[in-house]
């Protein structure tokens, strides 16, 4: 079996699986969330990076040819490098595409007014990605970003009820509504915040509108999978998706569900990434 495999710092790549497998139900998925390690995003570089290789070679040695890291985090600062450095001297026949890149390619096509919003992690914003990549498909667009620590531990840790978790959000809106009142559109560029969307659309004007990222990737994948049949060749097409954690598996399954849609049975790495499956 050679399952596509779909990392993320914990729960949030769920919400890119969910709408991968929608449009791709015919493959073999592999999830990994490494939820003992979430969240990642207030880590440093050298931290996401190495964490994030673990997962990839995990995955490869699970067979998997194809590896999509459904978490902005891990895309903004550990991509490039496992694109540039590790993949040749690992298997040059792999592949690992991250979240950031298909949804530059497309954001400009959901503005009006040419100002866009972006909400990430202190980590995925910091490395500036989103600004770079979508200058080089939409020069001229005016993009505010604003930090939301804490978002990712109140979904983690599913505190959305809780009334502190309704400020913290709408404290983050206040904070980019304000650097452009041009803006009228909203990215959520961190996999984790779909989960907040009833909190966000309670505080947001109506006009602006919130982009999640799962239909860009997912889109953007049948997409590559067209264009590249040598992968596309690679993939099984059982049908099967598996979920695995770092974390606990009772607590995976307890929760996967808000992410995912359907209830999730995940076994737990009880070693870690350096155990098999
Ligand atoms: N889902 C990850 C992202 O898209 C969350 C990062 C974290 O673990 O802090 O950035």
């Amino acid at each position: 079996m050679q399952p596509i495999g779909v990392f993320d710092s914990g729960y949030g790549g769920l919400t890119v699986l969910r709408e991968i497998t929608a449009r791709l139900p015919q493959y073999d998925y592999l999830y990994l969330g490494d939820n003992a390690r979430a969240p990642y995003g207030d880590r440093d570089f050298d931290t996401v990076y190495a964490y994030t290789l673990e997962a990839v070679r995990w995955l490869f040695d699970q067979g998997c040819h194809l590896v999509i890291l459904a978490c902005n985090t891990a895309s903004a600062k550990a991509l490039r490098s496992i694109q540039q450095r590790d993949l040749s001297g690992i298997d040059p026949q792999r592949r690992v595409l991250g979240v950031i890149r298909p949804t530059a390619e497309v954001i400009g096509n959901f503005t009006k007014t040419g100002h866009v919003g972006v909400l990430g992690t202190r980590g995925t914003v910091g490395s500036e990605s989103y600004v770079l990549e979508i200058e080089k498909f939409f020069p001229g667009l005016r993009i505010s970003q604003e930090a939301c620590p804490g978002w990712v531990s109140i979904v983690e840790e599913h505190l959305q009820s809780e009334p502190e978790s309704l400020e913290i959000v709408r404290f983050h809106l206040k904070q980019i509504l304000e650097q452009d009142p041009k803006m009228d559109t909203i990215l959520l560029a961190c996999t984790h915040y779909p989960l907040l969307m009833p909190l966000i659309k309670q505080i947001l004007p109506e006009e602006i509108q919130v982009l999640t990222q799962g239909p860009l990737v997912a889109d953007s994948l049948v997409d590559y999978l067209k264009r590249h049949p040598e992968m596309e060749r690679q993939c099984s097409t059982g049908g099967s998706i598996r979920f695995f954690t770092t974390g606990s598996a009772t607590d995976f399954d307890a929760h996967a569900s808000d992410f995912y849609g359907k209830s999730v049975k995940s076994v737990a790495l009880k070693g870690g990434l350096s155990s098999g499956i």
